[in-house]
């Protein structure tokens, strides 16, 4: 079985998906480990709740970041993780880090990539006057927010539309086609050729 490690920042409701796809059997998969880069956040809630190891490395109290990715990996290799998941994590990691779980990393992004990269998504789009947006599921590469996309859903930008309200929407896609992503991960149809992720039929 695939074994997880699913990297947080905060609310974790994109945890909280994964976490309900495995019991609901449509994710075969095991959450090995839950890491959060703060303290009391309500993704490891979460993970208390659902019975799953977590643990928090939080970046204040590394004196930087290559002490920060280290601990982190020392938490993902003793939980034998095969496939780290990016869920909220909003931290960028570095080359070594991209490295050392090469072409093993997803993120979920809020915004049809390559369009909005940042910590910004909704803020961007709406001061952009896009009408239409979404999310993205990608590999990580050694850039930000830059490596082959693996699903991409739109979602329209509608009239009136604050941050909080395009987030919502956006985020009800984000807890279906994650799931999905990492099955399809989990199933071996993920074949990636540079830029290109190809999904192999069943
Ligand atoms: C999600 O919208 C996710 O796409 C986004 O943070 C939110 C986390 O929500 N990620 C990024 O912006 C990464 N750059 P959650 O904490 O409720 O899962």
């Amino acid at each position: 079985m695939i074994k997880l490690g699913v990297m947080c920042s905060g609310r974790g409701t994109d945890l909280q998906s994964i976490i309900d796809a495995i019991a609901d059997g449509k994710l075969d998969a095991q959450i090995a480990i839950v890491l959060t880069d703060k303290p009391n956040v309500m993704a490891l809630e979460r993970a208390e709740r659902a019975g799953l190891k977590f643990a928090c490395v939080d970046r204040k109290q590394c004196a930087d970041q290559m002490t920060f990715e280290a601990k982190l990996i020392t938490e993902l290799r003793a939980a034998e993780v095969d496939l780290v998941i990016l869920a909220g994590f909003m931290r960028i990691l570095s080359p070594t880090f991209v490295r050392a779980y090469k072409d093993r990393i997803m993120n979920i992004h809020p915004s049809l990539l390559p369009a909005f990269p940042g910590a910004h998504a909704h803020r961007d789009v709406i001061e952009y006057g896009v009408k239409v947006s979404g999310c993205t599921v990608h590999f990580v590469d050694e850039g930000t927010d830059s490596g082959p996309i693996i699903a991409q859903v739109a979602v329209p930008v509608l009239e009136g539309d604050d941050e909080e309200s395009l987030a919502a929407r956006v985020l009800e896609q984000e807890h279906i086609i994650y799931p999905k992503a990492i099955q399809l991960y989990v199933e071996g149809r993920l074949q990636i050729d540079g830029r290109h992720v190809r999904i192999l039929s069943e």
